[in-house]
């Protein structure tokens, strides 16, 4: 049995039980916002003379607690809560009899769980019904199950989700099919995966195929925007599969949210959960499910044995992301989509308080690993993986992940382990290549290293050229014949690198011509919405706001928010935006704004 690493963002003690198997059956109460019902864990005992099991828990109401040993029959026990503290929730310590190997928790969350949210009919698109959907990444499963949160322990698990009868329950598991109607749902995960993959929705569901293994589940009025938008998730995972090895979980779907959904997408497995702000009509923001794709390799089939090895999960990620978007859309594309991550890295790196969080080595002792959430294990970790790529040759750098992959696969790894497998897969047989000062440079440094295989793209050369002649005093129509077949990638590109100084007039005669204040795609609206802040452009404030009130994903207003509060007029702005936004937010979206806006 692999031992499992110490973690600091769990008070599980996992050198006495590590979870096995979980058995949940809960009720999902609409009115009282609440889930109820029964967690049984079963553990894989490593400590004989262990007398508790100690588990994560965080708002929750602890009714009973029963131990069993094997197959034997549940006994009462006790248990006890210790003080909650802000960063990681309760200690839940159960009083283990000899032998005792099983536990069932009977508990209720609150209302106020982080890891839910529960939206009422208003804030769907059918109006109709309400709707439910947790988070559990990083360290929220505990605020909706008595568990060892810590993505170090694996588990399998079943689940009973008992809903009101005019509601659909899914979860990122295998789905019993034929339930919808009966007000009771049951799911099966066969393969060990981490707490914080564990995921359920309940709403107005329904489901249309893309292919075989690929589909939809959203509202009924989403369903075929949604499939049109996704239509190349299959030639996603063919494209993976052949750099990586097979796909290894099954069924591939997309669950669509309400946009209160706090991010762009969570890899959830067999069932990514995503913003519909992706939805641009034009395919143009698709690589969220390259990534979130990507994941089912790099994350849940290799997990990051903590969350200070979180760029194990989403630099290869964003890396593989970024070829899947390669293989899929080509290099043009790809290579664009790298160099707005890498502006995105060193713009995030300026907002960054703590300067180890600026590394891929941040330290989470004592922290919610949310507080170091950023672009730098994205980005940075993305430019590492490319880095090695391009000093080892693509095939023999492709070949090098699939073996990572298939070595440690439905394996928990630490940043060592992985440098361990570099060293005596590539370091150690072409010497040379890469340093281990190298390594530790890009590990450690708060900047991008200066060897760093930088991507580039004349396409935004072009944009570049036009942008400035424009600023330089040309005419509009030169840059709208210019501009005339650009991409969103281009003109997310145009607008970032607009001049802050741009004038309320200047500003007037873009969007005469482009009509950014109305774009439909959420990113370019979101980068103007930023420049518009900048230069006072007012004319944009209505549409912003209403942005801002419909949408809860975190990276799209986070920085609207951010922008606005710099200033003394613009904070009184976005504090009365986020008074009348603030009900329809989810729980994390809600602190890292009054965080901003503090
Ligand atoms: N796993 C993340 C989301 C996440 C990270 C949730 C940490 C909670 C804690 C997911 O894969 C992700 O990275 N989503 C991105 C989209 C992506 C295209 C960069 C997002 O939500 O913006
Ligand atoms: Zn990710």
């Amino acid at each position: 049995m692999p031992l499992v690493p110490a973690d600091p963002s769990s008070y599980a003690n996992v050198s006495a039980f590590v979870t096995r198997h979980l058995v949940l059956d809960l009720i999902a109460n609409f009115d009282t916002k609440t889930l109820s019902g029964t967690a049984e864990l079963q553990f894989d005992r490593r400590d004989t003379s262990a007398t508790e099991v100690v588990l994560d828990t965080r708002d929750l109401t602890i009714q009973h607690a029963e131990a069993a040993m094997g197959t034997g029959a549940w006994v009462p026990t006790t248990f006890i809560l210790d003080a909650a503290t802000p960063a990681f929730g309760r200690a839940l310590r159960i009083t283990m009899p000899p032998g005792a190997d099983r536990v069932r928790v009977t508990y209720l969350t609150s209302p106020a769980a982080r890891g839910l949210q529960w939206l009422t009919a208003a804030q769907t698109a059918g109006k109709a019904q309400p709707f439910l959907f947790t988070q559990a990444q990083a360290i929220q499963a505990r605020s909706f199950i008595p568990l060892q949160d810590l993505p170090g322990v694996r588990a399998t698990y079943e689940a009973t989700i008992r809903t009101p009868k005019a509601l659909v329950a899914v979860m990122a598991a295998e789905m019993t099919p034929g339930q919808a109607g009966s007000g009771v749902f049951t799911f099966k995960m066969p393969q060990a995966i981490p707490s914080y993959l564990i995921a359920l929705a309940i709403g107005d569901l329904t489901f249309t195929p893309m292919s075989g293994r690929t589909g939809i589940w959203a509202e009924p009025s989403v369903v075929a925007p949604a499939a049109r938008e996704f239509e190349d998730t299959e030639k996603m995972i063919a494209a993976t599969e052949a750099l990586y090895g097979p796909y290894r979980w099954g069924r591939y779907d997309l669950l669509v949210l309400p946009p209160s959904f706090p991010f762009g997408g969570m890899e959830n497995p067999r069932l990514t959960f995503a913003t519909p702000t992706v939805i641009a009509g034009d395919k143009s923001l698709v690589s969220l499910v390259a990534h979130e794709l990507a994941h089912s390799w790099s994350g849940n089939l290799v997990t990051n044995a903590t969350w200070s090895d979180f760029w194990l999960n989403e630099g290869f990620t964003t890396y593989l992301e970024r070829r899947i978007i390669e293989a899929v859309y080509g290099k043009a594309r790809a290579d664009m989509e790298a160099m707005i991550g890498v502006r995105d890295l060193d713009e995030s790196r300026k907002t960054i308080e703590v300067a180890r969080d600026k590394t891929l080595l941040p330290d989470m002792s004592g922290r919610d690993p949310d507080d170091a959430y950023s672009s730098v294990p994205y980005e940075q970790g993305a430019l590492f993986v490319r880095f090695l790529e391009q000093q080892y040759g693509r095939q023999a750098f492709d070949a090098f992940l699939r073996r990572w992959f298939d070595s440690h696969a439905f394996q928990s790894a630490t940043t060592d382990q992985f440098l361990a497998f570099l060293r005596a897969e590539l370091m150690d047989r072409q010497p040379g290549l890469v340093t281990d000062a190298q390594v530790q440079e890009w590990l450690t440094s708060e900047h991008v290293p200066s060897f760093a295989v930088l991507p580039a793209s004349d396409a935004f050369v072009k944009v570049e050229q036009a942008r400035d002649a424009w600023m330089a005093g040309g005419p509009v129509a030169t840059l709208a014949s210019a501009s005339n077949a650009w991409s969103a990638q281009e003109w997310i590109h145009f607008v970032d690198t607009l001049a802050r100084t741009l004038t309320p007039l200047q500003m007037r005669a873009l969007d005469t011509q482009f009509g950014f204040t109305t774009s439909g795609n959420s990113e370019i609206a979101h980068a103007w919405f930023r420049l518009a802040i900048a230069t006072r452009y007012q004319a944009a404030y209505a549409a912003m706001e209403e942005y801002m009130v419909r949408i809860g994903r975190r990276k799209l207003i986070v920085p609207l928010y951010r922008d606005l509060a710099s200033t003394a007029q613009g904070k009184v702005i976005a504090q009365r935006i986020f008074a009348k936004a603030r009900e329809g937010y989810h729980p994390l979206a809600v602190t890292s704004i009054a965080d901003v806006l503090k």
